[in-house]
């Protein structure tokens, strides 16, 4: 079987034999790309040469580059959902195209990995957004011996890649092109729940992607056009962990060899089995968790409150859980399953892990988590022990829903008994939600929480109160979008603002810059809230207790503040730090849907 070390060298020789130059990997913490906060995929440290400029080491490059993708922590814990993995790549910077780059990716995963051809399906761009439908690719991969039914045919949502999706998520500037994705067939029966009929993107868990040739040629541009850049680039990523996967023909990358020791050591510590069903999900969290935790430690993340090291303490406080869950000792079994996870990177490149760094910062914010969560247990006490209640103080305080509950158990305090299904439906809303912004990350569409992005924040908050001063008080929030470049603001609104409206609106919120208010948060009970005629998003649901934002006025008169919302931050302390906005467009998005783009 093919080991990973096999497969990274092998990836390396097929595409160096091919006059490839195998690059440096990027840092995991990405330098002046606003998309996302970490590098997750291996195109983002290579836009400037796939936008035209000339690559040091050639027209062909290859690598493996570690990558974190947070938008996936969520449905981490299934069999192939990871937050931190490696992606094998290759690019050509304006040389060879489709021709040369399906026929390589066909011959690597056949005969230089041994794929059974007939487990692999591929599939193509079927067209719109005024591109066409990606008929030379089709053909190619008939050449190659693709029977039609194994070729299937997706729009933009699933065919069609740029960091921010499909071509009408893309801002200006940004890159992308049509893809042609390459998927395994595991040959599991096909769950109805997930559709009717199985296809190589449902979500069953019959097929699993295993690699995606993206033929990058299109900018967008300031009209909303797609541009021909000035050469075709391709962009081939594969997950390593999925290919492993695919080799030993088992769709849990948590049994390939790139995890196996870590779960065996999980396993040793408690006594348990792995396949045990009580114990798989858990123990797959804590493995991949601690994975990614080492390597942005290993980079310099610390846990904090914002941006990088947020995410690194998301990551620590739901592995310390996981751990109390199966019954781990911290203390005793942290430091061998991080000597477990040093093990397997420790003999490549990737290997700078040092046990004291890796197990100090663990260790602290293990002890700051049991004291966040003492005092989330005072306010458990106070508060009634409804679903919406338990979820936020896990959203809002960290406190796990089970150790909620668990607790509850423990003071004799009652809950309904079908609490946890309530919980989970709350769950999925939020996770669609969060989903549904182009990063993912933060609640309120926040890409990260650097400064821009916070006063930015802000801003919306006062272009909601002027749109509502201008256009009517219909005018209601309908989704936000924030980056360090620019933020998107999306309305409903039965009126479309005219020239003169608009500048009206931009002449109001910088005039309430201009004021220099404060502003502040207060915790209210919902009644509160809505006396003081607070605006709440009709998309989230609340709890009992509710954070408002107040702009303007003060912390004992919040009713005579200019902007007053429901929101959970973070936001600047004076709207004098935001600095001059400019609306840049409004463009109608729905029937009554708006959406505004500032910066
Ligand atoms: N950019 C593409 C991806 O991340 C292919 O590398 O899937």
């Amino acid at each position: 079987m093919i080991s990973h070390m096999n497969l990274r060298q092998k990836f390396i020789q097929f595409y160096s034999d091919r006059g490839h130059v195998k690059i440096e990997n990027a840092s995991l913490i990405l330098q002046n790309d606003p998309t996302t906060l970490f590098t997750s995929s291996g195109m983002q440290p290579l836009v400037p040469y796939l936008l035209g400029e000339k690559h040091p080491q050639g027209n062909r490059l290859v690598d493996i580059q570690p990558c974190i993708r947070t938008v996936d922590i969520d449905d981490v814990g299934d069999n192939r959902h990871l937050t931190f993995f490696e992606m094998i790549g290759n690019w050509s910077l304006g040389d060879y195209f489709k021709e040369d780059q399906l026929e390589w990716c066909w011959q690597f995963f056949t005969n230089e990995i041994g794929l059974n051809p007939a487990k692999l399906y591929v599939t193509v761009f079927e067209g719109g957004y005024g591109i066409e439908h990606d008929n030379e690719s089709e053909k190619i991969w008939k050449k190659l011996g693709f029977p039609q039914e194994r070729i299937s045919k997706y729009g933009a949502d699933k065919n069609w890649w740029s960091r921010a999706g499909a071509p009408d998520m893309m801002p200006i500037g940004e890159i992308g092109g049509p893809s042609s994705e390459i998927f395994y067939d595991f040959g599991t029966p096909h769950n109805t729940s997930y559709g009717k009929t199985c296809h190589p993107n449902c979500e069953c868990g019959r097929f699993m992607e295993i690699g995606n040739s993206v033929f990058i040629q299109y900018k967008k541009e300031k009209d909303g056009s797609l541009s021909e850049l000035k050469q075709k680039n391709v962009d081939f990523g594969g997950g390593l962990e999925r290919i492993l996967a695919a080799v030993q023909d088992d769709s849990d990358v948590y049994k390939t060899d790139i995890f196996s020791d870590i779960i065996s050591v999980i396993e040793n510590e408690i006594g348990k089995k792995y396949s045990d069903v009580e114990n798989t999900t858990n123990i797959r969290i804590i493995a991949d968790h601690l994975k990614a935790t080492c390597f942005l430690i290993s980079q310099g993340v610390t846990p904090s409150n914002k941006g990088h090291g947020y995410v690194i303490r998301r990551l620590i406080r739901r592995s310390i859980v996981k751990m109390t869950d199966v019954g781990l000792d911290i203390q005793k079994s942290l430091p061998k399953i991080i000597s477990s996870i040093k093990q397997i990177y420790n003999n490549n490149e990737f290997g700078e892990f040092t046990d004291t760094d890796l197990l100090n910062e663990i260790g602290k914010e293990a002890d700051a988590f049991e004291r966040v969560m003492h005092q989330a247990y005072n306010l458990l006490q106070k508060l009634e022990p409804t679903a919406v209640n338990i979820y936020n103080l896990e959203q809002s305080n960290g406190l796990p829903v089970p150790l909620a509950l668990e607790r509850l158990d423990n003071l004799g305090i009652s809950y309904k008994k079908d609490i946890l299904s309530e919980i989970e439906k709350l769950r999925a809303i939020h996770s669609q939600q969060s989903r549904s912004s182009s990063t993912g990350m933060f609640r309120g569409g926040l890409a990260d929480h650097s400064e821009q992005v916070v006063k930015y924040h802000t801003a919306t908050h006062l272009i909601h109160k002027a749109l509502r001063e201008v256009l009517g008080h219909d005018v209601r929030q309908d989704g936000s979008n924030i980056t360090g470049e620019r933020l998107r603001f999306d309305f409903q609104s039965g009126k479309r603002p005219n020239d003169e409206e608009i500048i009206k609106i931009e002449e109001i919120v910088n005039q309430k810059i201009a004021e220099k208010l404060p502003v502040y948060k207060l915790e209210l009970s919902k009644e509160q809230a809505n006396t003081l005629d607070a605006s709440s998003f009709f998309k989230e649901k609340y709890g009992d207790i509710v954070t408002v934002y107040f702009i303007g006025g003060d912390k004992d008169h919040p009713e005579t503040a200019y902007s007053k919302e429901y929101c959970g931050g973070p936001h600047v302390q004076n709207t004098g730090d935001i600095g001059t906005i400019k609306i840049d467009s409004i463009k109608k998005i729905g029937a009554s849907i708006l959406r505004l783009y500032a910066s």
